[in-house]
Formats: structure tokens, C-alpha cells, sequence
């Protein structure tokens, strides 16, 4: 089977190029990369107006399997991320039970191999039953496949345990994600702490709860060397503090995801439990200080923090509310709208979206190189359109983007031979 894909805007941030040309693809491999390739193809795609680009890697996703498939299982995660032009999913680790033996890590892999339209990548916790106390076993970890560890959802409040867990994952390479809220001050925390917690009278989650658990954590990096990954940044006040962190040489990475450089507080406006979501979303002034942050490399990677939940969890009082929203389906085109306003380029955005998140965990990241297995994407960056329940993918449908219209859109993605439209 040959395929050639025509005239698309061909961007791959691991070869660096940027450039209007053809992809030829031959039983499923790359087999070339150039300005008007002319040979004859059994298949041709018009990707005129497309940016053509390797998948996604996506290192922040709730694949809720095991222990809560009414939410989301692997297939349908996979599917979601698919549809999203995801390619690669690293997997957290707050499932039922959580991921914190080697057996529920080789689980997940036999069955993303089994039923994954691609591959996953589980990330371990740093202690026991996410409960902060004791570390689990990295190494064996390692071995079953975890790619990082993680106790996502709850931070390891205990400083001397975290010191020990950035130790003792240098042993094994491995990253620790931190999930960066001082659960003292975000205790029962619904929306962000101001105009809004006031009016709908909901108890807010101040800025520091995620600052201070920010500075903890690069101080504990900076002193052990340790390789640390600070997920889901939402507030301004962290940009000092990771200047400081590069100025330093902290060993660290920082990810935000596309809520917090879209949306504000005012979503959860009328008690809309669809904005809910930990951290919470911010104010304009946090919403700038991401993006700035993002210009500045102070964050690297843009993750989705898919976090799917069924109405059982989401159609009820703002209170009892579960935080989060589904992102895989919504990752590239949100983040492209960085792109429409100037902030960067595309090929930094795809760094910040493929190569950046791809080495935090350590994987090859999808390319174009010739040779490598077709994983590519054509992406319409202008296309408009309305987000329903039919267009979602995943088993969830909890999102505030839901009845708006986005603009970018996956129209492609093929995976060796196989061309899947959407
Ligand atoms: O909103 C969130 N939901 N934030 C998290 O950190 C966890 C996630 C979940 O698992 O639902």
C-alpha cells in the first residue's frame, strides 16, 4: 500500500522542519519527506491547508480502568485520544486500585495491547495507596513499565517523604510528577478563592495553596537532584519562582494544560459543575501569566489532564461535584489557538505537545523520520465548530467546552496503513 499525502504545512519538532511538502508512506513506514514528491500511490490525501505532524503525546490522562469503566476504559480513552490525534497516552495513577504494585502496571500495558487504538504508558505512585506515607516499589515499578510516578490528585503533603521519593527515582530515572496543592489550604476548596467563591458562596482555593506546594517542591528538586515534573500549572504567582528554578538549573519541567490558558473562574458561573476542576480555574491575570509563561519556556508541556467523570459524579450539587473535565479530543485544537494569537510558533507548539512531554517520561516521541511507522495527524487549524455530544469520543462527555464552538480541528490521522477520518 502506498500513500501520499499532498501539499499539507509538513511540521515535525523532531527533525525541526516547517515546510509545504508531500509525505510518501509505503506498507505503513515513511518513506520520504520532500517538495513535490511525484510517484504513483494507490492512495492520495489532498492536505492542502492541513498541518501535516507526527501524534500527540499527551502524559496527563485519566484512563479510570481499572475500578471506574462507567467513566472511561482503556479502549474508549484510547479511542478519545485517537479522535484527538494522541497518539501516545501516559496514564495516571488514582484508579481502583491505585497503580501501586507491579501487577496492576503490567495490567493496564496487557490491556492497552489487548484493546488500545495506541499505546499507553502507565505512570506508577510515589507511596502506597496515594496516601503520602510510604514509598512504593520504584524500582519493580520500573520493570512492570511505569514511566513515572506520581500520587496525581493529592500532593505528597510530607516533605521529608517527597525528598526521599526525588532520591530515590534518580536511582531509577525515573520523573516524579507533582501534583502541586498544599492540601491544608485548598481543604475543602471549590472554586478559586475571590469574586466568584464570594458571590456563589462556595469556600475558595487560594493561590497559595498551589504556589507554596510549588516552591516545596523545586526547593526538594534543586537539593537532591532529583528529575521533577510539576503538572497542571493554573496561578501567576508561580512565574518568579520557576525563573528562579531555570536561573538555578532545577532538573525540572512544568505543564499546564488548555482550561487554564482558556477559561477563568467565571465558567463555574450559576454552579456549572463542567468547570469544575482541581486546581480551579483562575482569574484574566492567570490566564495571561500561562501564556506568558508558556513564550518564556518556563512551561514546556501542554497536557489535557483528561479527567472523565459520568453524571453520577457531575449532575449534582456543586459541592458534591467530582473536579475535572475530559481534554484528550480538545488538546491540539485549544492549543493552537496559541499559534492564531502570536504567542509561538507552530513547531514550538508541537514541542511543547510531542518532544517535550515524550522525554519528561522518557519515549521516543512520533516522527516523521524516514523509516519510522506512520503515527501522523492532519490537522485543519482553521476549522470552526460547534463541540456536541456526538463529536466526543470518550465515554464522558464532562466538558465546559460542550455547546461552544472551537476552532482547529483533527480531520486525519493515520496509523502505519490504516487512515482513519473523522
Ligand atoms: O480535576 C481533577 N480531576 N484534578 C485532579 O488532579 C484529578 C482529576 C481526577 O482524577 O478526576
Amino acid at each position: 500500500m502506498r500513500l501520499l499525502i499532498k501539499n499539507g504545512r509538513v511540521l515535525d519538532p523532531t527533525l525541526g522542519l516547517d515546510l509545504i511538502a508531500d509525505v510518501y508512506i509505503v506498507d505503513g513506514k515513511i518513506e520520504g519527506v520532500e517538495e513535490n514528491i511525484s510517484v504513483s500511490a494507490d492512495r492520495i490525501l489532498d492536505a492542502h491547508g492541513l498541518w501535516v505532524l507526527p501524534g500527540l503525546v499527551d502524559i496527563h490522562v485519566h484512563l479510570r480502568e481499572p475500578g471506574e469503566e462507567w467513566k472511561e476504559d482503556i479502549e474508549s480513552g484510547t479511542r478519545a485520544a485517537l479522535h484527538g490525534g494522541v497518539l501516545r497516552v501516559a496514564c495516571m495513577p488514582n484508579t481502583k486500585p491505585p497503580v501501586d504494585t507491579p501487577e496492576v502496571c503490567s495490567a493496564i500495558i496487557a490491556k492497552a495491547k489487548e484493546k488500545g487504538y495506541v499505546p499507553v504508558y502507565p505512570i506508577a505512585c510515589i507511596t502506597k495507596g496515594q496516601a503520602g506515607k510510604e514509598l512504593t516499589e520504584f524500582g519493580r515499578l520500573k520493570l512492570a513499565g511505569a514511566v513515572a510516578l506520581s500520587d496525581d490528585g493529592k500532593w505528597v503533603q510530607d516533605s521529608e517523604v517527597m525528598r526521599k521519593a526525588l532520591l530515590y527515582a534518580k536511582s531509577f530515572d525515573l520523573p516524579i510528577i507533582s501534583h502541586p496543592e498544599d492540601q491544608a489550604l485548598s481543604f475543602g476548596g471549590q472554586v478559586n478563592l475571590g469574586k466568584l467563591s464570594a458571590k456563589l458562596g462556595l469556600k475558595g482555593v487560594p493561590f497559595t495553596a498551589e504556589t507554596v506546594a510549588v516552591v516545596r517542591d523545586l526547593l526538594l528538586a534543586k537539593e537532591t537532584k532529583g528529575k521533577l515534573h510539576l503538572a497542571h500549572l493554573s496561578v501567576k504567582e508561580n512565574l518568579p519562582f520557576l525563573r528562579w528554578a531555570k536561573e538555578e538549573g532545577v532538573n525540572f519541567t512544568a505543564e499546564t494544560c488548555p482550561h487554564y490558558f482558556h477559561l477563568t473562574e467565571w465558567e463555574c458561573d450559576g454552579y456549572n459543575t463542567l468547570a469544575k476542576v482541581n486546581p480551579p480555574l483562575r482569574t484574566e491575570d492567570d490566564v495571561l501569566a500561562i501564556k506568558q509563561a508558556i513564550k518564556e519556556g518556563l512551561i514546556e508541556v501542554i497536557a489535557s489532564d483528561h479527567a472523565p467523570h459520568s453524571p453520577l459524579e457531575k449532575d449534582v450539587e456543586f459541592e458534591l461535584a467530582s473536579p475535572g473535565m475530559i481534554g484528550l479530543e480538545f488538546l491540539l485544537p485549544l492549543s493552537s489557538s496559541l499559534v492564531r494569537e502570536g504567542l509561538i510558533s507552530p513547531l514550538k507548539l508541537l514541542e511543547l505537545l510531542i518532544t517535550n512531554p515524550a522525554k519528561v517520561i522518557g519515549i521516543e516521541p512520533p516522527s516523521l523520520r524516514k523509516g519510522e511507522k506512520a503515527k501522523i495527524v492532519l490537522f485543519d487549524p482553521e476549522e470552526e465548530y460547534l463541540v456536541t455530544e456526538d463529536f466526543i469520543q470518550s465515554k464522558s462527555k464532562n466538558t465546559p467546552f460542550l455547546g461552544k464552538t472551537i476552532k482547529g480541528r483533527v480531520k486525519k490521522v493515520i496509523l502505519e496503513d490504516k487512515v482513519y477520518e473523522f
